[in-house]
């Protein structure tokens, strides 16, 4: 569910006119709803009631500073993959005990900065990485909580670009030999176990995956206790898809998802995380575009909109599939008419949706791409030379630019000529 919806025949974001938004910052940009970020946020919150949790949105995911402190200061903690996202976080007033760190290639500066700022925990994912931790650390005479990603080898059904849980990706370390890598943390110095870490994919619209993965979790938790090591914390990662499609089948709640962690983990005692991006950010943010140009070609007519792949790269990456909306509501019984929407980038992958119908459109309409809240603007590139586009969050009847559109010049500006040109 999400808080843009028609009122008297226009898009409102919360209490405000889509329109009236796009007049005053003119287009393309995203829009976000505070409304429906903190309600995603309290859902998972809710779904892991009755067990000690933290849920540790995935920044990665939309990581506007003004979007963290709204999920901040609801409780929500920080899944972050780099310095420049711990760095953020921080900025945004994430306190550094409520922010994980992700990802397979942390270097060392990385680690230091986190060291030196605070961080509930990192997930380490191979043995370099670990060795590099424990001499950072030591360095620093400080000790590193850290959980090991595993690998557990589960499909996860979901998009091959963003399956992370099989053995041929470069995640974690293969389950199988979790003993010996605890065995080496547990000898080096400056590191502290605390528990386990798993993420299998992304965009996963079924629990079964997740439960084998899980299932596998609590079995390594106990083999593991019984070699010795305090596991205490289980990081479960995130993935949990989101309708994109509003006529399809919805993907499981968060709270069947609960459910099932409760139910295969809950026995252990561990305090659970959560990493979360998408379900949170996925459906509180719009793209709002201008259609350019109608163009008629062979058999087929084109929507040319102001936004482009590289403002929304999702369709071209990874065939993903939005729904494009007018911002002026359609008459119901309204004869659609079929498109091929496109973006003014000289490049065929430059391609929203082929065949769409929609209710027909002239050119200096509004159109919006919903479910653009995640892995939007945060892919967004200015490739082009178009510069990147603002960012807009309501909340009620209010409205704010969090990031606005920077001028030519600014995006110009950050080359330099050497000398000798
Ligand atoms: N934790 C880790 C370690 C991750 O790698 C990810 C996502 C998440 C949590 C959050 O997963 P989510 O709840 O958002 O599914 N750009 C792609 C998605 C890439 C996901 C990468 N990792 C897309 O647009 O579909």
């Amino acid at each position: 569910m999400d808080h843009f919806l028609y009122r008297d025949g226009a898009l409102f974001a919360e209490d405000v006119p889509v329109a009236e938004i796009a007049k005053a910052v003119g287009t393309p940009f995203y829009v976000y709803s505070t409304a429906t970020l903190l309600r995603h946020y309290r859902l998972f919150d809710e779904a892991l009631e009755g067990v000690d949790h933290t849920v540790c949105y995935a920044m990665k995911a939309a990581s506007n500073q003004a979007i963290l402190r709204t999920l901040a200061q609801a409780g929500a903690g920080m899944d972050v993959v780099s310095g420049g996202e711990y760095l953020r976080a921080k900025a945004a007033g994430v306190p550094g005990d409520r922010i994980v760190f992700s990802g397979v290639g942390k270097t060392a500066d990385e680690i230091r900065l986190a060291l030196e700022g605070g961080v509930r925990q990192f997930n380490v994912e191979s043995e370099p990485e670990m060795e590099v931790l424990s001499a950072v650390a030591t360095e620093l005479g400080q000790t590193a909580p850290i959980t090991v990603r595993i690998n557990p080898d589960v499909d996860a059904r979901t998009h091959a670009k963003i399956a992370t849980g099989k053995s041929e990706n470069k995640f974690g370390i293969p389950i199988s030999r979790a003993r010996e890598v605890y065995a080496h943390a547990a000898r080096l110095p400056g590191l502290e176990v605390v528990g386990i870490d798993v993420h299998i994919g992304s965009q996963l619209t079924e629990l079964e995956p997740f439960e084998q993965a899980y299932t596998k979790v609590a079995e390594l938790t106990e083999i593991l206790r019984g070699d010795g090591h305090d596991i205490r914390r289980l990081d479960l990662g995130g993935g949990l898809g989101i309708p994109y499609v509003r006529d399809n089948l919805a993907p499981p709640l968060p709270l069947d998802y609960g459910a099932m962690v409760k139910r295969v983990l809950g026995h252990l005692g561990c305090e659970i995380e959560i990493e979360p991006g998408r379900l949170i950010a996925g459906n509180a943010g719009l793209l709002v575009s201008e259609v350019i140009y109608v163009k008629s070609g062979e058999g087929r007519d084109f929507l040319i909109l102001d936004a482009a792949m590289n403002d929304l790269i999702r369709p071209a990456m990874y065939e993903a599939w939005h729904d494009i909306v007018p911002v002026t509501e359609p008459d119901p019984g309204e004869v659609r008419a079929v498109y091929d929407i496109v973006g003014p980038v000289c490049e065929t992958g430059d391609t929203f949706a082929r065949a769409r119908a929609m209710p027909p459109v002239a050119a200096g309409d509004l159109v919006a791409f919903r479910s653009a809240g995640a892995y939007g603007a945060v892919m967004s590139s200015e490739y082009n030379s178009r510069p990147l586009i603002p960012e807009v969050l309501v909340k009620g009847d209010q409205f704010a630019v969090i990031r606005r559109r920077p001028t030519f010049d600014e995006m110009i500006n950050r080359d330099t000529i050497p000398e000798w040109l």
